[in-house]
């Protein structure tokens, strides 16, 4: 049985949501393997909006289980408010249908505050983060001073824990002009909510393996996007968790050998929050357009995302990252009606041309896109479920975008709505 990892080949935002939903239908399970509530993905499911930034998506269809893995960063009080929310839509969770990896990292309100301090500090140390305490929880996670789900359990160990977590932030914290923490009372509400998390913990590596050998099909759900990545992305300007395909295995505890197609999610154009380098970003009214016909706002921070043009370079460069074996290809009909689209090719660096984004950033700064232009369409293309659907210069496009990200089409979304898709090539076949 295949095993497929779906993951963001861009800055996050490529509409991730409605293809993992897709093909969450056809899994028996669903797994996150990074990042934490800092993702929004959007489900609409016959018209019932759902959404989701800890769960993975597939939870909201019956009869799969769902599964949050330790290469995640788990706010224990949103997971719990999350469930919550989607109980009043009428979704039904339990322990049978969400499991929580024992060795999850917990984000506690600390980290929170670390992150927004910092982000408030002064313009030099800002990234645009979400604010919500996942880099300072990744940084406990690798300083070996984190609480993970399992310390829950025993209460002399989480004392234990949150006191070494303590000696490190609260001098932290005094460099920072913030207030010590209160021991007792982040003890006490770590006490009171251990038993709302502990239900749902299990041994995830365990199962996941005893699922595959089961023949069982696992979907890995990928959050944000690979420009994100903390060791690929257009660093400091990134998540602080690898967002790339390999994470797939280490954030959950399979092997790489288990995952058998990996699937980038690919918007027709490009978009970004937050800080950092963006070749193709317009600042015009193309630019202007793409956002508004796009609808691109963040769905967690509701911050107006930047838009550019299709950035083919950075595409092939992620796409070779994370060994895609095929895009999903989504938005299409935003680029309907404009009389020329560009697509950058290339990037000169000082009259040099390169073949991809250098790792310098004063070097990144001075690319300057390279771009081919390509004729648009004024047909449109919204709800289209057959190539015959599509005028000839949207097919011309998609085509070019693959030869020049070397990685074919497996997928093609034309609107929301989950009908509304060309397959290609189906991820799941064996
Ligand atoms: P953090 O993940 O909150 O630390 O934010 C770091 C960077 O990642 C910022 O530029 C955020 O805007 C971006 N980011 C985090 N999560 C997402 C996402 O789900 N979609 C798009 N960008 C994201």
């Amino acid at each position: 049985m295949a095993n497929v990892v779906v993951v963001g080949a861009q800055w996050g935002d490529e509409g991730k949501g409605k293809i993992v939903d897709w093909l969450s239908e056809r899994a028996d399970v669903v797994a996150r393997f990074q990042g934490g509530h800092n993702a929004g993905h959007t489900l609409v499911i016959d018209g019932t909006i759902y959404k989701l930034n800890a769960l993975p998506s597939g939870v909201v269809r019956g009869g799969k289980l769902s599964v949050i893995g330790n290469g995640v960063v788990l706010d224990p009080w949103h997971l719990v408010k999350e469930i919550e929310t989607i109980r009043g839509q009428g979704v039904e969770v339990t322990p049978e249908t969400l499991m929580v990896a024992e060795n999850t990292p917990l984000i506690l309100p600390f980290h929170g505050e670390l992150d927004r301090a910092r982000e408030g500090q002064n313009a030099m140390a800002k990234i645009g983060t979400t604010g919500r305490g996942i880099g300072p929880c990744y940084e406990d996670k690798v300083g070996r001073r984190v609480i993970r789900v399992a310390d829950l359990a025993d209460d002399a160990t989480l004392e234990l824990r949150v006191d070494r977590a303590l000696v490190h932030h609260n001098a932290l914290r005094a460099g920072l002009g913030l207030p010590e923490i209160d021991r007792d009372a982040l003890l006490a509400s770590l006490r009171e909510i251990a038993p709302e998390i502990l239900k749902y913990a299990a041994p995830v590596w365990k199962v996941l393996n005893e699922k595959r050998r089961a023949g069982n099909r696992i979907l890995f759900e990928g959050a944000q996007g690979a420009l994100l990545d903390i060791d690929f992305g257009t660093y400091p300007f990134v998540t602080s968790s690898n967002t790339i395909a390999g994470q797939a295995a280490t954030g959950t505890g399979i092997g790489p050998g288990s995952i058998d197609f990996v699937l980038g999610i690919v918007k027709a154009y490009t978009t970004r929050v937050g800080e950092g380098p963006f070749p193709t970003e317009l600042d015009d009214a193309d630019g202007e357009r793409l956002g508004t016909r796009g609808r691109e706002f963040g769905t967690v921070t509701g911050r107006k995302r930047r838009c550019g043009w299709f950035d083919a370079v950075l595409v092939r460069q992620t796409c070779a990252t994370s060994g895609m074996n095929g895009i999903a290809l989504t938005k299409l009909d935003v680029l309907d009606g404009f009389e020329t689209l560009k697509v950058c090719v290339g990037y000169d660096l000082d009259g040099e041309r390169l073949d991809h984004l250098p790792t310098a950033a004063d070097q990144q700064a001075r690319c300057t896109p390279v771009y081919e232009e390509l004729p648009g369409w004024q047909e449109s293309t919204e709800g289209a479920r057959s190539w015959a659907d599509l005028p000839a210069n949207a097919i011309k496009y998609v085509r070019r975008v693959e030869e020049l990200i070397d990685c074919p089409v497996a997928l093609l979304s034309t609107s929301p709505e989950r009908d509304d898709t060309i397959l290609v090539t189906d991820p799941f076949a064996d």
